[in-house]
């Protein structure tokens, strides 16, 4: 077949297509562009092109790490002031990223999980005292997902209390956190010369400085207070790399540490938060999901580990939600050599290439009615059907999701300990909006809920 050129939209000279890119929803307008497009296309950013693929076949060449590994780029190569050599944002070859992996993958190991329960529990039943002492009060559902998901990483992995449930107001590490994600996603949408030339402004840094200040702080108290538990935080503070025989360094661990606040967290309460618009949307699915919890903790049962495995109607609700809306919308690969994916496009050593989520999970070829959300799309008999690499929410290969399990149990647990003890309705007829940093969110969604009565 001969060599094509990959399709994109109309563009101009020097800004590309950097004028038609909303700064404020851009994973929704690529979602919005590649229906026009057979699972490619590519745009221009003001000089450098990226293609973004939407299609499960593409998809599946881009997964293949023998030609393709994980590449550091805007947006997330922006992050490195922040986070640096962290997990999330280490270079494929940056010696610490396997250092880190190695050292930090028992924390996320299905029996690791097992030790955090009581953790999740107890930041969940924190949700759930806040939402009874304030019956018929409007609920901002996605800043209670993000006191849950903060307060539970922390407690979990650093065994740090954030009390979040206890303030009117989100933690000062938020509002810098969000401020400096949104300072780096809005420079993706000016021109690179623009960006060279233009200091950030001194709250920037001060932003910084804020998130910096909460590492040591909790870097400090475990120093202060050791515990002989292997959590995350102990991990990086001790355990030797079983192939350098090396420890963390001081700075990698700062890194480290931040980058599990925020990639633990943010995604986490996305997911969350898309889960519950989902469920008051479709009452029908809403409602298997209190029999099952009904079923398996009746009444004020506390739950127990175990349960969660039994757990699978809530399951197969986020999996779908994550299908429609995966709150981290994209990863970018480049390859190692020039190389031509679906049998026509060319790409050149290097080049990023961006697997775009929203898209490719509405792939035609592997999901009849996109739109439509179905949680039986999961069950086991379907679920083994579909293509391997139409579903990728946790990203591919070794540089996927390390959390991925930790964020599953965590959201199935406090799915569970929401639904067994309340009834929730939308009093202002919600229409999705989504808010976009470097992850999705609902926007302004705001529920009621009142503690469940024997008929409900
Ligand atoms: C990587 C999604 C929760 C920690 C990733 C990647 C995706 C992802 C797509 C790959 C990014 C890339 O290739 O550039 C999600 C989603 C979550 C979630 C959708 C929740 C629903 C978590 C949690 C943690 C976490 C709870 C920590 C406790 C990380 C880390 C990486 C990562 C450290 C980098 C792994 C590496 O490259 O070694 N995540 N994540 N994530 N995630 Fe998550």
């Amino acid at each position: 077949e001969p060599l094509h050129p990959i399709p994109h939209p109309p563009r101009w000279p020097v800004v590309g297509n950097l004028l038609q890119i909303p700064k404020s929803r851009m994973a929704q307008y690529f979602l919005e562009v590649s229906r026009n497009y057979d699972g490619i296309f590519e745009l221009d950013f003001g000089g450098f092109t990226t293609p973004f693929v939407s299609s499960a076949a593409l998809a599946e060449e881009l997964s293949d790490e023998t030609r393709f590994r994980k590449v550091v780029r805007p947006p997330l190569s922006l992050l490195r002031d922040i986070v640096g050599d962290g997990l999330f944002t280490a270079k494929s070859d940056e010696p610490n990223w396997g250092k880190a992996h190695r050292i930090l993958m028992p924390a996320f190991s299905q029996r690791a999980m097992k030790g955090y329960f009581d953790a999740m529990l107890e930041v969940a039943s924190q949700l759930c005292t806040r939402w009874e002492s304030h019956p018929g009060e409007d609920i901002l559902v996605a800043d209670d997902m993000t006191r849950l998901t903060l307060d539970t990483i922390s407690l979990a992995g650093f065994g740090y209390r954030f009390h979040s449930f206890e303030s009117r107001q989100l933690h000062p590490f938020l509002g810098a956190m969000v401020r400096v994600l949104a300072a780096n996603m809005a420079k993706l949408t000016q021109l690179p010369m623009f960006n060279r030339l233009r200091r950030d402004p001194a709250d920037y840094y001060a932003d910084i400085d804020t998130m910096n200040a909460l590492v040591d702080e909790v870097i400090r108290a475990r120093r202060e207070n050791p515990t002989g538990d292997n959590d995350l935080l102990n991990l990086m503070l001790t355990a030797e790399d079983p192939d350098t025989g090396e420890t963390l360094d001081d700075l990698n661990i700062r890194h480290q540490v931040l980058t599990f606040l925020v990639a633990g967290h943010e995604t986490t309460s996305g997911l969350l938060t898309f889960t519950l618009y989902f469920l008051l949307r479709n009452p029908h699915v809403l409602a298997q999901a209190y029999a099952e919890v009904d079923r398996l903790l009746p009444g004020d049962t506390v739950p127990e580990y175990r349960d969660l495995a039994q757990l699978d109607v809530i399951e197969r609700v986020l999996k779908e939600s994550l299908r429609l809306w995966p709150t981290a919308p994209a990863f970018m690969v480049a390859p190692y050599e020039d190389t031509i994916i679906g049998g026509r496009y060319r790409i050149r050593r290097n080049q990023g290439v961006s697997v775009h989520l929203p898209a490719l999970h509405r792939d035609p070829a592997v999901w009849s009615d996109p739109e439509v959300f179905d949680i039986d799309r999961f069950l086991p008999e379907n679920e083994a059907k579909i293509h391997p690499h139409g579903y990728k929410p946790f990203g591919n290969g070794q540089r996927a999701c390390i959390g991925r399990q930790f964020a599953l149990t965590e959201a199935k647990l406090a799915l569970a300990l929401i639904l067994q003890r309340f009834a929730l309705s939308d009093p202002h007829d919600y229409q999705l909006e989504i808010k976009e940093t470097l992850t999705l969110k609902p926007d302004n969604f705001r529920i009621r809920a009142r503690r469940r009565q024997p008929h409900d």
